[in-house]
């Protein structure tokens, strides 16, 4: 679509894992319109396929669509780089049946968002719901959707032409099409002609392509020579009774649903409920709408270890899979055997599954997953129990996956149980006894441990029999063990609380984004949608495959000999200096090298820069380039051992304790840790570089458009006049984008200076993860000293940043007076350290450094609660610093209340006692939070003789309404509305020498800008008015332009712009854990912020629930896995990084701005709202910690023993923390 310039879909991820790229098709004429990954599907796919994308459904000229809107007008888009992707999945779903709220809430797992924290989206969606307060489902009916294809229409319906291609052609026998890499690509409507054609092409590589998303899972870097589209094989389709349910291996997953759904009505077939139920839980629905029951099943076949819930339902049930070879000789197999079965040149035709109509069947299957929503099992497993009326075993059959590549059966407990009780406890433990004992669980990383898969298998186990076991039998508090947390989960809802004074307005106005509503329809254009110009290539990195070690030698001659490839440049090609970090000034402290030039420092460090003609033949080209590497050693990775080393560490600043007491009822030593954290914005690094008259124009995704062209000058030696470099806005950015696209944009300002052509950089989301650097780990050390109610009498306290390989960006500088976050820091003796390892170097990420310092003081005021025994909200309002910090009192004492805090207190500790196999926490977490720094941005404004103003200043747009809070000020200080005001992308030309965006202190800052140069025009205007007193704006511009007053104003900030004030805030969650799986559900938070008199309460509103979000998921199930030998990232991907999802945010969701809150006068009386509530996240594992102290309780475990867990309480550390002995599966 890109090549067509169609650019308003989006990609990121190119696996199916972000939704970025979804668009709605018609795969034949009378079939539902389905929503589709786009990057899943080849061009040569689309024969016959109607397809709608973004710029179809609603634009600037026909009108938007409603979905369009609504998302605009509940604020769902924030940087907008993920919205075409939301609206065209709602759209598709929407197309092909009405929706209750609840489904619609549960069918958005195809999609992420890194900036909103998702309630803005699915409120803005489920208001088509049919069973939505004040459904807009009308608004879709209306749209007049043609019978034919299910597309919105206009004309009638004889002129309706059903794509390019004829229907006949569609169903024609063999198409053929020679690919122009000599490829050779099918399409077969028959079985025999898939074989005709593997006959013609006896000896080449082939492959059968039904949906083409198995490339999600394992990624094709080259595909085979010959390519069949097996997807419009009538044979491979539909389904029959022969006894057997035959199904077939063609259909899609959401085909295969749809029969299900259909046979279920079958007494026979009835057990197909719970396998719907399942296939909720398997991919997304876009992947399920292409993705098909043989291509799932191949990949099992190819890739044993392959966690397919497919193969795992279908050996649950004993079902058989038919397969055809080449001379037409049909066999059927049962599911192990075709595991090994040797699948070259044979077609998979159907499955097979038996009827069960016995009333004493029960069925059980589960799928664990890291999150709610759209992830592969950790574990998953089926249960098969047929009874006799006393229910004993007759016939069982347990089917398990995720544990290894070979175990798939456990045959031994089977036969232990079969003719036993089974709802017997000892019969229970004498069967998990065996299932231990012949599980064969084997490590796979970056798979979760043995340890935790195994407990796991055991625990579903059990799960399972619980489910099924008669209710009279069961003890009340086991029966906690049946509910599953994340099925279960009813719909979610948000409350948002902040005052608006219209008197005001346009200031303090609640408005969505003003550029919202072109994201929503892609028309909002991000770095890389500018169109492609001839000659334009491609570039990517060459990355080291060494942890440390020197490079000796580098060899390109194959790549080079690659069709497609151009050029490799390495170190020794660069003009200029070697480094993309401008070292001695205010943020940088080191050049950090552009390419590696000898000594690697970690794993997957840019050594080398590959041109091809394409992205695809780049990255291919890349992993062909031969390097030599010499002393290779193992690298240090983890902060809690690089902190006892001296050569490591730098002590940053220190602060003496100035009071220390002598009450001393408990001392307590200790560390914790926490890890990094990924980004993961939608738009990736990226960069497109044109050459121009004078030098180089740079499209370049950054926070700061300076330093880079700073440094491309550097680099190139060519002086900055002669770069120019220009962003509209970001695709999210979340600090990476501060000084990480630096290095990507010159080494694509790089190739077009080297080949004086276009460049486009496109950084893949793997590369992305790979050698960027991410959010600091940290550590921390300290002996405390308490007394009896929890206040601290002194305190030898250390924290330790890690910044990667090197020292650069002084981030620490952001810990050092956030440490003891709003608590009295008099008896602290602390010491701040850098700490180097050998990774990538570590970067701004949301809240850098401050979130580290609050989030470890945070966990250390539990620890003190939990080892006093006392009330954590006691133990922190007993060491609150009251002197300096007692405007935090008035929000915890809301907070309380709002949150009905001591009424839920007594419901929780109930739960717990009623639940054995659920547990509830109920905790706070307290936030002071100090912005730091300031801003040099200039600012522009001018106004044109019509009276409207245009405002440029040196901001990045990412998503915060940078924009729409400018134009919010502008139109303020003038009194104008604000449609009269446009802010403009910002370039280098405009906006010379200007600072980066971040320290959420751009809005401020450009707001101050603003003022400054609205009061100077203002100034300009006053004569004009004093003759004029009664003339409107517009009559007093006209007058000023004839008497050749210059109608535009140029202000910058500064230091003398910085106003100091603190951001207070405070939360209450409430969390369930399930003990058995580690699964957790957040119920309900409560968070109070004070954000000043905000310019736009629901814009702030956004940035505070989306930090807080992207709190939860480093707190949760964001883990970044390294192999220790080498530090190679191994989680690099959607398939095993997980951020949160729609699903994975607070079911009940309450956000209230503190009331009558101002800053100063100067800025307004807001306060910045971009980073703080990132902080608060950590009341997640609080809680949590909360509920797992329980479970342990259960296991004998004292509450007063603190237990490690660093990093996001993850389902496996959750479940591991719990220390569940299978002694206490029980009944009874
Ligand atoms: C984001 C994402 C999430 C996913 N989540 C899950 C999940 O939670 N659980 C799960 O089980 N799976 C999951 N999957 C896997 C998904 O179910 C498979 O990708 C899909 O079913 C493959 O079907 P396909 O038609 O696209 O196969 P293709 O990619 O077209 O083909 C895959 C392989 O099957 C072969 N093949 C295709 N048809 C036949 C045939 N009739 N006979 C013989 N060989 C054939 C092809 O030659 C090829 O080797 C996920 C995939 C993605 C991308
Ligand atoms: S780019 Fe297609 S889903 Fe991410
Ligand atoms: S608005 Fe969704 S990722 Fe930015």
């Amino acid at each position: 679509m890109r090549w067509i310039e169609l650019r308003g879909t989006k990609y990121m991820c190119l696996e199916a894992g972000c939704g970025a790229c979804i668009v709605s098709v018609v795969k034949s004429p009378g079939a539902p319109p389905e929503g589709v990954n786009a990057c899943m599907v080849t061009v040569t796919s689309c024969h016959g396929w109607e397809i709608t994308t973004i710029e179809k459904i609603g634009n600037r000229s026909d009108g938007y669509h409603p979905l369009q809107r609504s998302l605009f007008e509940n604020n769902g888009s924030q940087c907008g780089y993920c919205s075409p992707g939301w609206v065209m999945a709602m759209y598709s779903l929407l197309k092909k049946k009405k929706m209750t709220m609840l489904e619609i809430e549960t069918s958005l797992g195809s999609n992420v968002c890194r900036c909103t924290g998702y309630r803005p989206i699915l409120e803005a969606f489920k208001k088509f719901a049919t069973d939505a307060p004040d459904p807009r489902i009308l608004d879709i009916e209306d749209l007049s959707i043609c019978k034919k294809g299910g597309e919105r229409c206009s004309s009638d319906c004889d002129d309706y032409d059903w794509c390019i291609v004829s229907r006949d052609d569609v169903q024609s026998g063999v198409m053929h099409i020679k690919l122009s890499d000599d490829r050779d690509w099918y399409r077969v409507n028959d079985i025999k002609d898939i074989f005709n054609v593997l006959a013609l092409h006896k000896n080449k590589s082939y492959m059968l392509v039904a949906g083409n998303t198995a490339k999600g899972v394992y990624p094709i870097l080259e595909y085979p020579r010959v390519l069949i589209d097996v997807s419009s094989v009538a044979a491979l389709k539909g389904k029959y009774i022969q006894q057997n349910l035959v199904i077939g291996a063609g259909n899609t997953l959401t085909e295969l649903t749809e029969i299900f759904e259909s046979m279920r009505k079958r007494d026979d077939f009835e057990y197909l409920k719970v396998f719907v139920d399942h296939l909720k839980l398997v991919a997304s629905i876009p992947v399920k709408n292409i993705g098909t029951i043989a291509g799932n099943l191949m990949i099992k076949n190819k890739h044993n270890e392959f966690v397919s819930d497919l193969f795992l339902l279908l050996n649950t049930v004993g079902a058989e899979i038919s397969i055809v070879n080449e001379n037409g000789f049909t066999k059927k197999v049962n599911m192990e055997t075709f595991l090994k079965e040797d699948m070259d040149r044979k077609v998979l035709l159907n499955i097979l599954l038996p009827p069960l109509n016995e009333d004493f069947v029960k069925i059980v299957t589960f799928k664990i997953m890291p999150r709610s929503q759209n992830a592969k099992a950790i574990v998953h497993a089926g249960f098969f129990y047929k009874l006799s009326q006393y229910n004993r075993v007759l016939q069982c059959r347990i089917a398990y996956g995720g544990l290894s590549g070979v175990f798939f059966r456990a045959r031994k407990t089977e036969k232990y149980l079969t003719g036993r009780k089974l709802f017997d406890n000892d019969t229970l433990q004498g069967a998990v006894r065996q299932l231990d004992q012949e599980m064969v669980v084997v490590e796979n990383p970056p798979d979760m441990s043995v340890a935790y898969r195994r407990k796991l298998a055991l625990g579903l186990f059990y799960k399972g029999l619980l489910s099924i076991c008669p209710q009279d039998i069961l003890d009340q508090r086991y029966k906690s063990g049946v509910v599953r947390l994340r099925e279960s989960r009813t719909l979610s809802s948000g409350e948002q609380s902040f005052d608006t004074n219209p008197s005001i307005w346009p200031l303090n106005q609640p408005s969505p984004k003003f550029d919202g509503l072109v994201q929503c329809a892609g028309e909002a254009h991000y770095s890389e949608d500018v169109p492609s110009l001839p000659r334009e290539v491609f570039a990517t990195f060459v990355l080291a495959t060494v942890g440390l070690g020197t490079i000796e030698n580098i060899d390109a001659s194959v790549a080079l000999n690659e069709p497609g490839v151009i050029a490799f440049y390495s170190a020794k090609d660069i003009p200029g200096e070697n480094t993309f970090t401008p070292a001695g000034t205010t943020f940088y402290t080191a050049n950090e090298e552009l390419l590696c030039e000898k000594e690697v420092k970690f794993y997957n460090q840019p050594l080398g820069i590959i041109v091809a003609q394409t992205q695809k033949i780049a990255e291919r080209a890349a992993t062909l380039v031969e390097v030599t590497y010499s002393k290779i050693r193992k690298p240090v990775l983890d902060i809690k051992v690089t902190k006892h080393d001296p050569k490591r560490i730098k002590l940053f600043s220190s602060s003496k304790a100035t009071r220390t007491g002598d009450d001393v009822a408990k001392v307590i030593k200790g560390e914790m840790s926490a890890y990094t954290q990924y980004h993961f914005c939608m738009e990736t690094l990226v960069c497109v570089s044109h050459p121009t008259e004078e030098g180089i124009k740079l499209y370049s995704a950054t926070q700061w458009i300076d330093v880079v062209q700073r440094m491309v000058s550097r680099v190139l030696k060519i002086q900055q006049n002669k770069v120019d470099v220009f962003l509209r806005r970001l695709g999210g950015a979340y600090g990476m984008k501060i000084s990480r696209g630096t290095q990507l944009s010159i080494a694509c300002a790089f190739v077009t200076h080297k080949l004086n052509t276009p460049c486009r950089f496109i950084q893949s989301l793997s590369n992305n993860m790979r050698y960027v650097g991410k959010r600091f780990p940290s550590s921390i050390t300290f002996e405390t000293a308490v007394n009896k109610d929890g206040v601290i009498q002194s305190n030898d306290y250390e924290l330790f940043e890690d910044n990667g390989y090197v020292v650069d960006e002084p981030l620490a500088m952001l810990a050092s007076d956030a440490f003891n976050n709003c608590y009295d820091k008099a008896p602290w003796d602390f010491r701040l350290y850098d700490a180097t390892t050998d990774t990538p170097s570590n970067t701004w990420c949301r809240s850098p450094g401050s979130f580290e310092a609050v989030s470890m003081s945070e966990l250390f005021m539990e620890r003190i609660s939990y080892e006093m025994n006392l009330d954590p909200l006691k133990v922190r309002l007993a060491n609150i610093d009251r002197e300096n910090h007692s405007e935090i009192l008035e929000l915890i004492n809301t907070l309380k209340e709002k949150s009905n805090y001591e009424a839920r207190r007594l419901e929780v500790e109930k739960f717990n006692v009623d639940n054995r196999w659920k547990k509830r926490g109920l905790r706070h977490s307290l936030l002071r939070w100090t912005p730091v720094g300031s801003l040099y941005l200039p600012v522009n404004i001018a106004v044109y003789v019509d009276g409207s103003v245009v405002v440029t200043h040196g901001g990045v747009e990412m998503g915060q309404g940078l924009n729409t809070k400018a134009a919010q000020i502008c139109a303020y200080y003038f009194g104008i509305s604000v449609e009269k005001v446009q802010v403009k992308p910002n370039d280098t030309t405009i906006s010379p020498n200007s600072f980066t965006s971040g320290g959420s202190l751009t809005c401020q800052f450009v707001g101050v800008g603003i003022m400054k140069g609205c009061n100077k025009f203002l100034e300009k205007l006053e004569p004009i008015k004093k003759k004029n007193p009664n003339a409107t704006w517009e009559e007093l511009i006209k007058a000023a332009a004839v008497a050749e007053v210059d109608l535009q104003t140029h202000s910058m900030t500064g230091m003398a712009d910085i106003r100091n004030y603190n951001i207070y805030g405070a939360t209450c969650a409430e969390v369930e854990v399930d003990v058995l799986t580690g699964e957790w559900n957040i119920i309900r938070v409560d968070l109070i912020e004070d954000v000043g008199r905000s310019v736009n309460p629901v814009v702030d509103v956004g940035q505070v629930e989306g930090a807080f979000i992207m709190g939860c998921g480093y707190w949760t199930s964001e883990e970044l896995i390294c192999d220790p030998k080498t530090g190679e990232v191994l989680t690099d991907r959607t398939w095993t990084y997980w951020v949160p999802q729609a699903r994975d945010i607070p079911q009940d969701f309450r956000i209230y701005f503190r009331k009558k809150s101002f800053s100063t006068e100067y800025i307004l009386g807001a306060k910045g709202t971009g980073e703080p509530a990132t902080c608060m996240g950590v009341v997640i594992p609080i809680t949590m910690r909360e509920a797992i102290v329980d479970a342990r309780k259960e296991s004998g475990l004292a509450s007063d023993v603190w237990f490690p867990i660093d990093g996001p309480y993850t389902v496996e550390k959750i479940c591991l923390a719990c220390e569940t002995d299978v002694i206490d599966f029980k009944f009874y």
